[in-house]
């Protein structure tokens, strides 16, 4: 079994530079973390409300970030793969609930939330930056 801490912890790499979103990140990360510590204890009680709070918050979320674009960045070339990856979380989570351990599980989301941010996220951030300064 190994080891690791499973937090995702918050750092100024993931700042997409607008305010409201990386409020957002930082509470989503929040509770990413404890999803994460309750799967990796294996204490399912109090793993299915943490689920279904991120579920609800990522959900809100990510409309969001798609109403910004929607609003702002109309034509942007990334808006519909950007879309299309939030759309895609929802049954890749399905599936990786029903068929991986805990600690793969982890591991998985842990790795989602990181890249997403850091990928998808930052690249929108800076076309909002650009769209809302000029
Ligand atoms: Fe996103
Ligand atoms: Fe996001």
């Amino acid at each position: 079994m190994r080891t690791s801490i499973h937090v995702l912890e918050w750092s100024s790499i993931y700042m997409t530079g607008i305010q409201s979103i990386d409020k957002d990140h930082q509470y989503l990360f929040e509770l990413v973390s404890k999803v994460l510590m309750q799967l990796t204890a294996g204490r399912e009680v109090e793993l299915l409300p943490l689920q279904k709070r991120l579920n609800t918050y990522a959900a809100e979320h990510f409309m969001r970030e798609e109403q910004l674009m929607q609003r702002y960045l109309p034509d942007w070339e990334q808006r519909a793969g950007h879309v299309r990856e939030h759309r895609n979380y929802w049954g890749w989570i399905a599936d990786l609930e029903s068929t991986e351990a805990p600690e793969e599980l982890a591991e998985s989301l842990k790795s989602w939330w990181s890249g997403h941010v850091l990928g998808w996220d930052k690249a929108m951030g800076l076309a909002l930056q650009r769209a809302l300064h000029s």
